[in-house]
């Protein structure tokens, strides 16, 4: 026994000689990230997916239950490789694709061809330790096939997993409950949390409306459609300045202290 482990052991050896000789001269990265895993996954998968075909199906039947309110299913597929997932997916599903490996983008087109019923939002080229270009709790679901054995980090992608995912908190019988349990105060603090300039926007307004209607009395010999149009842009300049804040600010937490500051958004 030990000698045929020996025999085979050395003549996978042999067989991998030239691959070793390509990852010495440092060219082997390159050649297969490129050329070759791309064109063996997708052949892999076809074989792959036939074998697996009812464990994905009955895997994957649940996927609508984490819809979110309004109905609608983003999902993230991680490592999506070749979309070999795609045609497991419910019908109206959007989905957003993240591979490190670029070179996978005209199979995942091909893919996105011969799967109508799902609706393909965007490919995501980044690894899963840093999906800084996903949006904190914008996806419903994250599905990940044969990738986290082979990823340098995976603490790393479970926590960026979890930041993209939508908040949902346990209910009282251990069910994961979509946050429409929240109260509509507790989602209105939240909310206003995250995007504090619609609130800032808001009370400027009121404040400046009702400031004016306060002075409409005693505005002297002042017209009254001078003092509302003055009023009018004093609230509007207030509401457009608060708008573009929020804009600059989400572009600052979104894309630029990820990427500079090597914080994770919150
Ligand atoms: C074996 S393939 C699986 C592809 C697909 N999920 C499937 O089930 O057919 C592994 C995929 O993980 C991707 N990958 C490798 N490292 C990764 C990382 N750090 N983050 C995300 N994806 C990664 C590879 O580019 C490749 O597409």
């Amino acid at each position: 026994m030990a000698l045929t482990i020996f025999i085979l052991q050395l003549a996978v050896r042999i067989l991998a000689c030239p691959l070793y000789l390509l990852n010495f001269l440092g060219l082997w990265k390159g050649i297969c990230k490129k050329c070759f895993f791309p064109f063996f996954l997708v052949r892999c998968t076809a074989t792959y997916n036939k074998q697996m075909a009812s464990h994905k199906r009955e895997l994957f039947s649940s996927l609508q239950e984490h819809a979110s309110p309004s109905g609608e299913l983003s999902l993230l597929e991680l490592g999506c490789g070749t979309g070999a997932n795609f045609k497991f997916y419910p019908p109206g599903c959007r989905v957003t694709c993240v591979d490190p490996n670029p070179n996978f983008e005209k199979f995942l087109i091909k893919s996105i061809a011969e799967n109508r019923h799902v609706q393909f939002e965007r490919f995501v080229v980044a690894a899963g330790e840093d999906m800084h270009p996903v949006a904190d709790g914008s996806m419903d679901v994250v599905v990940c096939t044969l990738v986290l054995c082979s990823v340098e980090n995976q603490e790393r992608i479970l926590q960026e997993v979890r930041r993209v995912l939508r908040p949902r908190k346990m209910s009282s019988d251990n069910q994961w409950s979509a946050d429409e349990d929240e109260g509509q105060f507790s989602r209105l603090i939240r909310k206003s949390r995250d995007s504090p300039f619609v609130p800032v926007g808001i009370a400027g307004f009121m404040t400046v409306v009702s400031y004016g209607l306060y002075k409409l009395k005693n505005r002297r010999n002042q017209k009254m459609s001078i003092h509302l149009i003055h009023m009018r842009v004093a609230a509007q300049g207030f509401v457009v300045g608060a708008v573009t804040l929020g804009v600059l600010y989400s572009m600052y937490k979104d894309y630029i202290r990820p990427r500079f500051f090597n914080v994770s958004k919150k």
